[in-house]
């Protein structure tokens, strides 16, 4: 095993999101003593009650604000003595990207490059030892496969939706700061994520709070687009894993080694739900309902994710059958989340956490 880095102090960016929250509660439990500084503006995707449990902890910090505010950044990285950014924070919707590009530059590329500069300055300040930035990205960088093959990392960038390249516009910065100034960054490009405090805008939480509420589940194009999933706990791991372990300049692909097409999943799911709701054999798969296809749309993703197993012993844990399930007991005595969610009501915890907004 490589050399490991043990960070003291990390700034974790959109640490209210899906992956950013399980990161923290996984990071937390592993890295005791290390401190946590989560900072966050708390856009739609972001909610605080992802973080309970947490909250309490005196290792942990919440700091609401915007990663494009360079002041704000300089002053977090200065007052804890940052040693690593681990880089969440990010629009993160395809769907969205395509109604509204324009945030996900402001925020993927522009807010990734304040994030960069702050981090270049503090590092070459020379106040903490040691130093690395972690930029959390996705397979989609490398846009779309045929029925074969895999991305590896020597993949080219050919990013296709506004989302994805803006976020293959922040790895080249990513990249761009190690060429440059040789600041020690690392590039993680991770496949599909499902798990617990998923917003129910992706795939996976969206057709089973739809089910749940008997409401129709929309298919985009023909669904046979192919995804390869992984669950969010094994890429909080791995995340950890690189951060330490891995060779500053280099970018790593994480996967779960598991395609599936869009509609075997979601006739799995409707499956296991007529099971745990006590609903006849078929009837969910009643809802699905075949919609016009997202523009640009992806056909294939999948990950070689042979280096992290390689070069950091890192591989997946959960195996999709017990993640999944997994997934929708979480979903099934987690309602009252659900419903905040979708009805905006989270927002009222924020206010008695920490005020008004
Ligand atoms: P998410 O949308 O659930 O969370 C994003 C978080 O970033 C939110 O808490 C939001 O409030 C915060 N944020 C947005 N703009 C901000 C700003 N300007 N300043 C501070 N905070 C801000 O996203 P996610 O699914 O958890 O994804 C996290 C990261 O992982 C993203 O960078 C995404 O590109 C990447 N990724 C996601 C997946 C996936 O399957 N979801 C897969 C691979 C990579
Ligand atoms: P999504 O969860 O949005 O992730 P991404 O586009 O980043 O891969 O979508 C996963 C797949 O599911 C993608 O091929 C689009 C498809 N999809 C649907 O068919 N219906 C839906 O309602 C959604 C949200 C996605």
């Amino acid at each position: 095993m490589p050399e490991q880095f043990a960070p003291q102090s990390v700034l974790v960016t959109g640490g209210a999101g899906f992956i950013g929250s399980n990161f923290i509660h996984s990071f937390i439990s592993r890295n005791p003593g290390c401190r946590v500084v989560n900072l966050d503006i708390l856009t739609y995707a972001g909610n605080l009650e992802n973080l309970k449990g947490v909250e309490e902890n005196p290792d942990y910090r919440f700091v609401r604000g915007d990663i494009g505010d360079a002041g704000l950044v300089s002053r977090l990285l200065a007052e804890f003595r940052i040693d690593a950014v681990v880089h969440f924070a990010a629009e993160s919707h395809v769907d969205r990207s395509i109604t509204g590009p324009e945030i996900f530059v402001r925020t993927n590329v522009l807010g990734t490059q304040v994030l960069l500069e702050e981090s270049r300055r503090h590092w070459q300040a020379g106040v903490v030892p040691a130093f690395r930035f972690l930029q959390v990205s996705t397979d989609e960088v490398y846009g779309s496969l045929g029925d074969t093959g895999f991305f590896t990392e020597e993949t080219p960038l050919a990013a296709n939706s506004p989302y994805s390249a803006s976020k293959a516009g922040a790895d080249l910065l990513v990249r761009a700061y190690y060429e440059t100034f040789g600041m020690p960054t690392l590039n993680t490009r991770c496949s599909n994520n499902y798990g617990p405090y998923h917003f129910p805008e992706k795939l996976i939480p969206l057709m089973i709070s739809n089910i749940i509420g008997r409401r129709p589940l929309p298919v985009y194009g023909d669904g046979l687009n192919v995804r390869d999933w992984l669950h969010v706990k094994d890429h909080s791991i791995a995340i950890e894993t690189v951060l330490k372990g891995g060779k500053p300049g280099q970018v790593f692909n994480i996967g779960g080694n598991n395609e599936w097409k869009n509609i075997d999943i979601v006739n799995l799911v409707c499956d296991l739900l007529d099971g745990k709701l006590g609903r006849q054999p078929g009837e969910n798969r009643k809802l699905i309902t075949f919609v016009k296809d997202r523009p640009g749309h992806d056909r294939r993703y999948a990950i070689d994710a042979s280096k992290m197993r390689r070069e950091l012993g890192w591989e997946p844990s959960y195996t999709f059958e017990k993640g999944i399930a997994e997934t929708i007991d979480w979903y099934l005595a987690n309602q009252e989340w659900v419903e905040h969610v979708t009805s905006g009501g989270y927002r009222e915890y924020y206010e008695k956490q920490y005020g008004e907004r």
